[in-house]
């Protein structure tokens, strides 16, 4: 029995908000909560569970994984590592990449990925590089590091005096773009140059970028030339380009990465989420040889995190991974993102969405008061939220997502196992919860 003066928020790690929401059980595309109501998880979580909830197999494959070895410090290799680093390699990494090293998440993968990319030029005698370009709209975790290098206004708060003052460039947001002049002609690239310049190109390490954007503003999907481009200016200057594909990885946009819509192989690929579809803590990163050689030549080490490459997540991913693959999950979030953004479609028409956006099952609208002006609703307003919140009324959980000049944006990235009948009960939901709010 709770004793009887606990707070009715006792869970809550800050008090006076509300209850969390319970959930006793998933499965599907579906959160279950005490009481047997079935919310529709277009959120997929945090945009984690792309092969769906309760999954049997994968939790099968966890337990025997653990029966066999609970734990071994990270170097060392488990059968379970040998079989994930041999999948990843033959069948999802673009061609060149070749290193892999795992992580807990997404965070301590950027964190590294950052690492990696010091260590590489301090290994090859330039210790001056130690600059990571970002851009001004982007998330890439919340460690000190990955916040340093992001731009993301409302979870940098109050952290500035920690974290490293690194440049920023604009981020790709065609809606609001003042960069060209007329016809695009990827000034948004460009300005990536402009900001290596000005830091001095040889103290600048890498840039990184998210192929297609997470929930910052709202699944920013890039025009054709944009990611080719960046990579062109970061080979001229020989700077290492990392793609932060901890959201857009493994399947998410309809292509395996993100940057295999465009070609692009990266130097540093980071992935996270969707690598072990939310089963267990886990996250990726991985190198080209030459990136990582170096290293290697000078003697050096990439510290490990204690949990790192853990059998239960290493078991976890290559259960998921197996599920994609035979499941053909990544053409499936091609064909069903088709289905989403015709279904979102109607909602182009609405006077308050300036944008529906995004690619594959990674899609957005963006909430404005003013659809001439794009002048967003008063911050106090808290009109994601409230948004988010009625949607749960209708059944449905959506991804909350803004920061700066996107200030409101609501997210989906449901299970790439969603069926259309499900689809059309997002875009209800969704459309009934705006109306709901700003009404
Ligand atoms: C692009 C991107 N990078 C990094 C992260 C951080 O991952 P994690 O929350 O697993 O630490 C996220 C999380 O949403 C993300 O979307």
């Amino acid at each position: 029995m709770p004793p009887a003066d606990a707070p009715a928020d006792r869970h809550a790690f800050l008090p006076g908000g509300r209850p969390p929401l319970e959930v006793v059980r998933t499965e599907g595309c579906y959160l279950v909560t005490p009481d047997g109501r079935r919310i529709l998880d277009a959120a997929g979580g945090a945009i984690v569970s792309n092969v769906g909830h309760g999954r049997r197999e994968v939790a099968d494959a966890v337990g025997r994984a653990l029966g066999e070895v609970d734990y071994v410090v990270p170097p060392f290799l488990t059968d379970s590592r040998r079989r994930l680093v041999e999948r990843l390699q033959d069948r999802w990494l673009p061609p060149g990449i070749t290193r892999c090293v795992f992580t807990s998440g997404g965070s301590e993968s950027v964190d590294s990925a950052i690492r990696v990319a010091r260590q590489h030029f301090v290994s090859r005698g330039e210790p001056d590089r130690w600059k990571v370009i970002g851009r001004d709209l982007s998330y890439h975790g919340v460690t000190l590091a990955t916040l340093a290098v992001a731009g993301h206004e409302k979870r940098r708060k109050g952290m500035d005096p920690l974290l490293t003052e690194h440049p920023k460039a604009p981020a790709c947001y065609p809606l609001r773009c003042s960069l060209c002049s007329g016809t695009c002609d990827l000034g948004c690239a460009e300005a990536i140059r402009t900001e290596i310049e000005r830091a001095g190109p040889e103290t600048v390490a890498a840039v990184i970028v998210e192929p297609v954007g997470g929930s910052t503003a709202g699944a920013l999907t890039p025009p054709d030339g944009y990611l080719p481009r960046v990579a062109e200016i970061c080979r001229e200057y020989g700077v290492l380009l990392i793609a932060d594909e901890v959201m857009s990885g493994f399947g998410r946009t309809g292509a395996r990465f993100a940057v295999d819509h465009w070609q692009v192989v990266p130097d540093i690929l980071v992935g996270g989420k969707g690598l072990s579809g939310g089963y267990a803590p886990m996250g990726g990163v991985f190198c080209r040889e030459e990136v990582v050689a170096p290293i290697a030549e000078a003697g050096d080490e990439v510290m490990f995190f204690t949990y790192a490459a853990h059998p239960a997540s290493c078991a976890a991913a290559h259960a998921v991974l197996d599920i994609m693959e035979r499941e053909q999950l990544v053409e499936r979030a091609a064909e069903m993102g088709a289905v989403l953004r015709e279904r979102l479609a109607r909602l182009e028409g609405h006077p308050h969405v300036a944008e529906v956006r995004g690619r594959g099952l990674l899609q957005a609208v963006e909430i404005v008061r003013d659809k001439q002006t794009l002048e967003p609703f008063p911050a106090s307003d808290r009109t994601t939220a409230r948004i988010v919140g009625r949607g749960i009324g209708e059944g449905v959980f959506f991804y909350p997502g803004g920061s700066g000049r996107a200030q409101d944006v609501i997210v989906m990235g449901p299970p790439l196992t969603i069926t259309p009948d499900q689809i059309d009960q997002i875009a209800t939901a969704l459309e009934k919860a705006i109306d709901a709010t700003l009404a």
